[in-house]
């Protein structure tokens, strides 16, 4: 199947990014918030992505037309997912609110249409019977910032047909970026799952005495090639992000390694959530 129209359901951190990388890669583009100011916000964004762009020369006038022509913000989901021939979810992490809204979306959406969600940690096989479409429900799971992180996750849960894990594996490569398949479903996927790896150890290193935060990052970055120690990288990330998601996940299997570690529940405790914070693993304010 060939797909020529997307929507981006929730223009915050992630769908205002896809959004703007599914018009600037050809495809024509729907973005739609039941938040007016998000909206606002994204088409700024965007509007300034375009400018800075030409300034710079990397797009031409009539690129810059023709990316700000194929790019739409609405509050109006019908009108936004109508037409649509792939959609992509990116709205609050709430399992109701997003069966709700596939809900919406199989009412909504042509027969054809795949409705995939960006979810970093709800499978899609807990959404997809909320439509009458499961074989065209899938994770789609881009990175932040969108635009510049070239991994999409393509998640086939048991309910997914190859013919749609191929199609989003196609717009995924048409959107610039390296799909990874992922057989089957699994809590983080592939890459939150090694990163999540690597943290959890780097943690129990640091509430061992092992080494210091600085000795740590530093084994990763020279003696494995990270372009980032874990620590440096969970600073970026958000502590606070980090403590939810290994507390819920936690609280789901009880298991001692899934336990948010002493170095990450001291800073959570302590409101030092990283860089957005000034203080995290390390100090931004010096
Ligand atoms: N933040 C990340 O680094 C990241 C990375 C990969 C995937 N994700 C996933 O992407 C999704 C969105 O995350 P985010 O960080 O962009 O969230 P966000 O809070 O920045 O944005 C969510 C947006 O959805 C809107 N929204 C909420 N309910 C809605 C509804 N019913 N209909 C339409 N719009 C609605 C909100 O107004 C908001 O603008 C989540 O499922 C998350 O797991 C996040």
């Amino acid at each position: 199947m060939k797909i020529k129209t997307i929507c981006v359901v929730g223009a915050g951190l992630m769908g205002h990014q896809i959004a703007l990388q599914a018009a600037i890669s050809g495809f024509e583009s729907f973005c739609t918030d039941t938040s007016e100011a998000a909206l606002q916000k994204a088409q700024d964004f965007a509007l300034d992505w375009i400018k800075k762009n030409q300034e710079k020369g990397k797009i031409d006038e009539n690129e810059a037309d023709a990316i700000k022509k194929r790019l739409t913000f609405t509050s109006d989901l019908e009108s936004a997912a109508c037409g649509a021939d792939l959609v992509i979810e990116a709205i609050v992490e709430i399992l109701a609110v997003k069966r709700e809204l596939f809900a919406r979306l199989d009412k909504i959406c042509p027969p054809h249409t795949i409705l995939a969600t960006n979810s970093s940690y709800l499978v899609s096989s807990k959404i997809a019977d909320a439509t009458s479409r499961p074989d065209k429900v899938l994770n789609m799971h881009f990175f932040n910032p969108a635009l510049i992180m070239k991994l999409v996750e393509v998640v086939q849960g048991p309910h997914v047909s190859d013919q749609t894990v191929e199609t989003v594996m196609e717009v995924s490569r048409a959107l610039g970026k390296v799909p990874t398949r992922v057989n089957k479903e699994i809590y983080g996927f592939v890459a939150n799952r090694v990163f999540s790896a690597i943290t959890q150890e780097a943690c129990y290193m640091l509430d061992q005495g092992v080494a210091s935060v600085e000795d740590i990052d530093n084994a990763v970055r020279f003696g494995l090639g990270h372009p980032m120690g874990p620590f440096a990288l969970l600073d970026l990330v958000g502590i606070d992000l980090e403590y939810d998601v290994r507390m819920a996940r936690y609280q789901e299997t009880g298991l001692a390694q899934d336990k948010p570690s002493p170095a990450l529940v001291a800073r959570f405790a302590a409101d030092n959530f990283g860089r957005k914070s000034g203080k995290g693993f390390y100090d931004y304010k010096k």
